[in-house]
């Protein structure tokens, strides 16, 4: 069997503030899986990916990442492999127009200007944002902003991509895109935070389950939205 390309053991966290955020979460994940991360609002969803990508450190526990310890003097290497999604758009948009932050990432790791502008204007096209491509993230809405930070992580060929939330902010016919987009990607791994049920039961087949700081439940996507009775206990109604 091949090794995981994420391996999570016994990682805690807690804001500077008080009460533990996180208390002992392990999984891993393989090469080809797809996996949604689930758990009711406030439960760590995005203070875990945070963690995996090193944006925070966990107190105690061990990340891997295809193979290479995560901390501090291996984070660039690591982040080169990662695609991450921010669940508010904002934070990962920044330049004076969205085809310069599409352009930002490729151009950052070397590649050659014009292959890069390419690369952002098809990128741009398939998230239906070519008309915009020269205003500023601010001038665009919601949903559009998510697209552009969406199309500015995969100009990036990810090997993992890891999304939080990423369908806040669509509508229907973008939901169905991004998922179709998704499913074509050539990376390695999915991991995608969100309380979507629908939309993950169509892009992801194993879903962890997050609570009270703990991995609740890892099982197969399918069948927990077939258990409206233990999804009502965890937090996550069906239907609302
Ligand atoms: N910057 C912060 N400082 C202190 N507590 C925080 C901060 N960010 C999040 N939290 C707390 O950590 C918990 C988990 O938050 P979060 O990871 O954002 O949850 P989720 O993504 O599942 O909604 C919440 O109780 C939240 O209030
Ligand atoms: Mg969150």
């Amino acid at each position: 069997m091949q090794n995981p390309a994420i391996q999570v053991e016994n990682i805690a966290y807690s804001y500077s503030n008080g009460e533990p955020v996180l208390h002992d979460i392990s999984f891993r994940l393989n090469p080809g899986e797809r996996v949604a991360l689930m758990g009711p609002t406030g439960s760590g969803k995005s203070t875990l990916l945070e963690n995996l990508i090193g944006l925070k450190q966990p107190s105690k526990g061990k990340i891997i990442i295809n193979d290479i310890l995560l901390e501090q003097k291996t984070l660039a290497e690591v982040r080169r492999y990662i695609g991450f999604a921010f669940q508010d758009a904002k934070d990962q948009l920044f330049m004076p127009t969205i085809l310069e932050d599409v352009t930002f990432g490729p151009l950052n790791y070397g590649v050659p200007a014009p292959e890069a502008k390419d690369i952002a204007r098809q990128l741009l096209i398939d998230f239906g944002l070519e008309a915009y491509a020269k205003r500023s993230a601010h001038e665009l809405s919601g949903g559009q902003r998510r697209l552009a930070a969406l199309a500015g992580i995969l100009a990036l060929k990810p090997d993992i991509l890891i999304l939080d939330e990423p369908t806040n902010g669509l509508d229907p016919a973008w939901r169905r895109n991004l998922a179709q987009i998704l499913l074509k990607l050539p990376v390695k791994v999915i991991l995608v935070a969100s309380h979507d049920l629908n939309w993950l039961s169509r892009v992801t087949e194993r879903a962890l389950v997050i609570s009270s700081g703990r991995i609740h439940l890892d099982r197969d996507i399918q069948s927990l939205l077939k258990d409206s009775e233990t999804l009502e206990n965890l937090g996550l109604p069906v239907g609302w």
